[in-house]
């Protein structure tokens, strides 16, 4: 973690704390520590045990769900559990064909190379990638017009591990490559955030009550991530105050985050709130509720309509989204509790 001395107030270090070093402290670094998605668990359980005792690099493996549910600390501890090191690539990061040239003729035999956002990457990296997944090898092309001439180069057996937040946009050949699997990961239980912020809550040096990790629980869109968001937002407010986290300290901290009951923020409601307001409940497409919210259609929907959908507040159709009764009945209870 990146320390400095703060400006503002001489002689005091602060440590810089954004959402990617709360993300590595609380990461957990063993399959105990890895709550919840249990058959994701044992199928991999069998298909990295095996390969182990084989002595071969594992099969490739993708991984995809909502953004904050486990995929990059999966991708950790599929590399822990074969013994190896793992090398991380993005799809953004991998521009041209020499950038994926790169990184695949530096990995160590049995390596994982985990490429997170891999439906970024351009369809000329995707074709480079099919034989180096299948065959092991890669086709450089040296060279251009009449002279140029195809060279190949045998490469290490590696694991990919490929993670994405949306599995539409890869095209079948590329998904059909992934012979040790492709897993969905799913929300979580109250009960297994429960779990997260028990561990989180000791990792960070705190107290708290059951009541208090049932009242985050609740209200943390299902999502790891941020549970310990909103744990650490409640712990700084228990700070300033200089008393405990307290089930109304919380409280609190959910009413300055504009957090509901249900655990949307404002993004989530003026989503719903255009849908139902402005669009007479639907059916509306997605590029139109992005323009009306100001919300890009990526993040609507990676990272707002899943939870909506899944909390039966809108429903996906051929002709657009719609929301439903319960949407209604949520936005005119949370506007009449904030009047
Ligand atoms: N199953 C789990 N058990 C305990 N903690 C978890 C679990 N899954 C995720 N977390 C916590 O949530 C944080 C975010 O998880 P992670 O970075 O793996 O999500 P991600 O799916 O890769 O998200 P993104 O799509 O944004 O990259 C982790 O650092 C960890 O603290
Ligand atoms: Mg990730």
């Amino acid at each position: 973690m990146d320390s400095h001395t703060s400006p503002h107030s001489p002689g005091r270090t602060i440590t810089k704390d954004d959402s990617g070093a709360l993300d590595r402290t609380l990461r957990p670094d063993s399959w105990e520590a890895y709550v919840g998605q249990s058959k994701i668990k044992e199928n991999l359980r069998i298909l990295l045990t095996a390969a182990r005792e084989r002595g071969h690099a594992a099969e490739h493996v993708l991984l995809y769900g909502p953004p904050g549910l486990g995929k990059t600390t999966l991708a950790h501890l599929i590399a822990k559990t074969l013994g190896t090191n793992m090398r991380t690539t993005s799809g953004p990061a991998i521009e041209r064909v020499g950038d994926l040239a790169a990184v695949l003729t530096n990995l160590s035999p049995g390596d994982v190379l985990f490429i997170d956002e891999i439906h970024r990457l351009s369809k000329t990296i995707e074709e480079v990638l099919y034989p180096a997944m299948e065959s092991g090898v890669l086709d450089i092309i040296i060279g251009k017009g009449p002279s140029a001439r195809t060279v190949q180069l045998d490469l290490p057996p590696f694991t990919l591990v490929a993670a994405t937040t949306r599995i539409s946009l890869l095209s079948a050949p590329l998904r059909s490559r992934f012979s040790g699997g492709t897993f969905r990961l799913e929300f979580y239980t109250d009960d297994e955030i429960g779990k997260i912020l028990t561990r989180s809550s000791g990792l960070l040096g705190m107290a708290v009550s059951d009541e208090v990790v049932r009242n985050i629980a609740r209200r943390c869109r299902a999502t790891p991530r941020t549970a310990n968001y909103l744990l650490k937002r409640c712990r700084d407010l228990a700070q300033l105050e200089g008393g405990a986290l307290s089930p109304d300290i919380v409280d609190r901290t959910f009413t300055l985050l504009e957090v509901d009951l249900l655990g949307l923020g404002a993004p989530d409601r003026a989503v719903l709130d255009a849908i139902i307001n402005k669009f007479g409940g639907g059916p509306v497409g997605l590029n139109t509720i992005a323009a009306a919210t100001g919300e890009e259609q990526s993040t609507i929907e990676d990272v707002i309509e899943p939870y909506l959908i899944r909390q039966g507040l809108i429903e996906r159709t051929p002709r657009g989204r719609v929301t439903t009764a319960a949407a209604n009945d949520h936005l005119a209870r949370f506007e009449h509790s904030n009047t």
